[in-house]
């Protein structure tokens, strides 16, 4: 399946049923995040244990882009530990912005995020998620996209 294949499908399919979609509450932490441009808004709670994420969810509302994101992104951190999330949002970081960056295999369906370069008014929407969990991460209580 070629890149553009595996986003259509992908981010539709994450888009209509969006997994990990909900709340947590405390001892669990959140973050909101915001798109100034369009004023979508979503929060990612994640619980913590030891450095490992053991549960994330998000809400919110936002374009098919951002909620796919999100919801793809749920899917493939927990369980991890923090630096290990550090990798993989810096590698999703560079498949969105560097036009060059290969899409590495082991991303498996994240690869499909790969697509959102064809489209950079789109990368802010794909960063939301991961830039606001990487805000709770760290004890931030809100990000809003650059
Ligand atoms: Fe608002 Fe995509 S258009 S986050």
């Amino acid at each position: 399946m070629d890149l553009k294949d595996l986003y259509r499908d992908v981010i539709l399919d994450h888009n209509k049923r969006p997994r990990n979609l909900g709340t947590l509450a405390p001892p669990a932490i959140g973050a909101k995040g915001h798109n100034p441009l369009c004023g979508d808004q979503l929060t990612v709670y994640v619980s913590l244990d030891h450095g490992q994420i053991t549960d994330v969810k998000f809400e919110g509302s936002g374009c098919a882009i951002s909620m796919a994101s999100a919801s793809l992104m749920t899917e493939a951190v927990k369980g991890l530990d923090t630096e290990a999330f550090a990798r993989l949002h810096a590698s999703i970081h560079d498949v969105l912005t560097r036009h060059d960056a290969e899409v590495p295999a082991a991303l498996g369906k994240l690869a499909a995020l790969g697509g959102v370069r064809e489209y950079p008014s789109r990368v802010k929407c794909a960063s939301l998620a991961w830039r606001t969990l990487e805000a709770a991460i760290a004890g931030a209580v809100s990000v809003t996209t650059e």
